[in-house]
């Protein structure tokens, strides 16, 4: 495996141990989980390997096979820098958790494709809690590490995300998606088998990543903050009169709750569409997702616009941005024998654009983190 001989070379011995956790994609339920809401996203078959073994002198090496090596020890971890601040902000979660976790040798192997919003940064911070929960023997569960990881980067790294990312990382499952309540953090992973009704969920990477997305992000944020206030509630969850929601509400935060509360009910009717085998009805509420993200939440972009359209004209049941937005990445639910016209449309929409090709990924429902070795 070749973490182990990346380790092996670095520090001169075979590790403890290997962890591996997986990116993600939303299938829907974007925006809600900061808002306490619902969320239906799996885990992918790309993710992070983590090859680790303990220290006992307080120092952790951290080297990863696509981004270099960084030295950093337990009492000054945020020198780290780059994407160390990851894995560093995972030990320092854990430590300010009260977790009795010492240094460690740690080398990294990541296949999520990169910059595709595929939460590649979730899976990396997440095989290393993984890694650290075994070697240290800390005893958490699944969710407990999920949390820990989410903690690593709203207070270190200062992305201030919800738990969506990492939750489906730590807790996803083969065949399924993981439907989560980001309230209480109860959560079921239900079967997602498009393939039975020959049908295929793509991924349509837009390549673009526009800079505004991580200040746009604390904004709508705090849209949601102030509307929920405004209307006596502790989240945009617990809004069940919608009407009467907008009635006292206007402009961006007027907006934002339509998005938030319609989008909770759309996962509450994806899950049941699927339970009831109707899934090729999941596509107008992925359409619906997309345009309540574009209209009311206004997180949208035209590369990802014009994906949804192009992969809805060429044949598509439905199609929605995912993630974060600003760039990133589609999903689309097309039907197996239109897989290629589907592509070839987005293709064009690009190339007529004079776009860079988008890249087409197929969108497996994957295991979610372990312990490989
Ligand atoms: C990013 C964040 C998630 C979630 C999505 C939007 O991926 O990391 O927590 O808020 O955006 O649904």
């Amino acid at each position: 495996m070749r973490v182990v001989d990346a380790f092996r070379d670095a520090y001169g011995t075979a590790p403890e141990g290997v962890w591996h956790a997986p990116g993600r994609v939303n299938l829907i339920g974007e925006h809600t989980d900061y808002n306490d809401g619902l969320v239906l996203p799996f885990a992918l078959p790309w993710g992070v390997n983590a090859a680790a073994s303990r220290r006992d002198d307080g120092v952790v090496r951290l080297l990863s096979l696509q981004a270099g090596a960084e030295p950093v020890t337990l009492d000054a971890l945020e020198r780290a820098a780059g994407w160390a601040r990851y894995p560093a902000g995972v030990f320092w979660a854990l430590r300010a958790g009260g977790h009795a976790v010492g240094g460690a040798d740690i080398a990294i192997d990541g296949d999520v494709p990169a910059g595709a919003g595929l939460s590649s940064s979730a899976a990396l911070e997440v095989a290393v809690a993984f890694a650290l929960n075994d070697l240290y023997a800390l005893g958490l569960g699944r969710m407990d590490l999920a949390v820990a990881a989410r903690r690593a980067e709203n207070d270190f790294v200062g992305m201030p995300c919800g738990i969506m990312d990492q939750a489906a990382s730590a807790l996803g499952a083969e065949g399924r998606a993981l439907f989560l309540d980001c309230r209480s953090l109860g959560s079921r992973t239900i079967p997602l088998d498009v393939a039975a009704h020959d049908l295929t969920l793509l991924i349509i990477d837009t390549g673009v990543h526009h800079e505004l997305a991580d200040g746009q992000y604390a904004r709508r944020r705090a849209d949601c903050e102030s509307a929920a206030k405004r209307l006596g509630v502790a989240a945009l969850r617990d809004v069940s009169d919608l009407a009467a929601a907008l009635s006292t509400l206007s402009g961006d935060e007027r907006a934002r709750v339509q998005h938030v509360v319609t989008e909770n009910h759309r996962v509450e009717a994806v899950v049941g569409l699927l339970r009831a085998g109707a899934v090729e009805q999941v596509g107008a509420l992925l359409n619906a997702s997309h345009l309540s993200l574009r209209d009311q939440y206004e997180v949208s972009c035209a590369e990802l616009d014009v994906a949804v359209e192009a992969a809805v004209r060429g044949g598509a049941r439905g199609a929605r941005m995912t993630g974060g937005g600003f760039g990133g990445s589609v999903i689309a639910l097309v039907p197996t024998p239109r897989l290629q016209a589907v592509q070839d449309s987005v293709t064009a929409a690009y190339g007529e654009r004079d776009w860079a090709a988008p890249r087409f990924l197929p969108a497996v429902p994957s295991a979610g983190a372990r312990r490989l070795i």
